[in-house]
């Protein structure tokens, strides 16, 4: 009988405040690093213009990443960024997060959400917007000069021809319940 009644509640999913504690959580880990790879990537693009700021991004986004990993690594949580059109083939997505990418690019979802992965752990998603700023790496008309660059570190390179308020990617944490 108990077995029942506890498959039943895995069945039904997190309850409301289950889904908001969680949320809650996922972002506290998720936004130092969105802050710090703002700060960096805009820094640079200001400063030093926007082929220093692709360098900066090709070598200083994995470890910027990395830093936020190891940090949480004790805690067995993982944060990430993926796309339905990568530029880095490292951040390909993970198996759970594929049909949330194809609701998010298709408009079938807008905001955050809490996942259930397995019975030990919780995802949590939360879309990435193309902004102005972004345009100059991921838009339609982008320098000559910073396309060769982008070219000859990302060869298979698909994130390009973005408009703004389109739906770039998602951010991913993963927790254990
Ligand atoms: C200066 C150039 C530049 C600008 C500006 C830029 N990006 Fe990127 N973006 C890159 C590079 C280079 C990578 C690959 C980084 C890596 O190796 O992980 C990348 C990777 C990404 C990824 C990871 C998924 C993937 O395709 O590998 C996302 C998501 C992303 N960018 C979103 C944005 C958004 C949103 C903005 C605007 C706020 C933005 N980018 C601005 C150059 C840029």
């Amino acid at each position: 009988m108990i077995w029942f009644l506890v498959s039943v509640l895995f069945a039904q999913g997190p309850t409301l405040t289950e889904e908001q504690a969680y949320s809650k959580k996922a972002e506290s880990y998720l936004n130092p690093f969105k802050k710090e790879l703002m700060m960096v990537l805009k820094k640079t693009v200001e400063t030093k213009g926007t082929i220093a700021a692709v360098n900066t991004c090709h070598l200083q986004a994995p470890k910027i990443l990395e830093k936020h990993l190891e940090h949480l690594k004790k805690n067995q949580i993982e944060i990430g960024r993926t796309s339905d059109k990568l530029r880095n083939h490292e951040n390909a997505p993970r198996p759970w997060v594929v049909k949330y990418l194809s609701e998010f690019k298709e408009g079938q979802r807008k905001g955050p959400v809490v996942v259930e992965i397995n019975e030990n752990r919780i995802g949590y998603l939360a879309p990435i917007g193309i902004q102005p700023l972004c345009l100059k790496c991921h838009g339609e008309k982008i320098d000559r000069k910073v396309q060769k660059i982008i070219a000859e570190n990302y060869p298979k390179d698909q994130a390009i021809n973005y408009k703004i308020g389109d739906f770039r990617g998602l951010f991913w944490v993963e927790m254990n319940r």
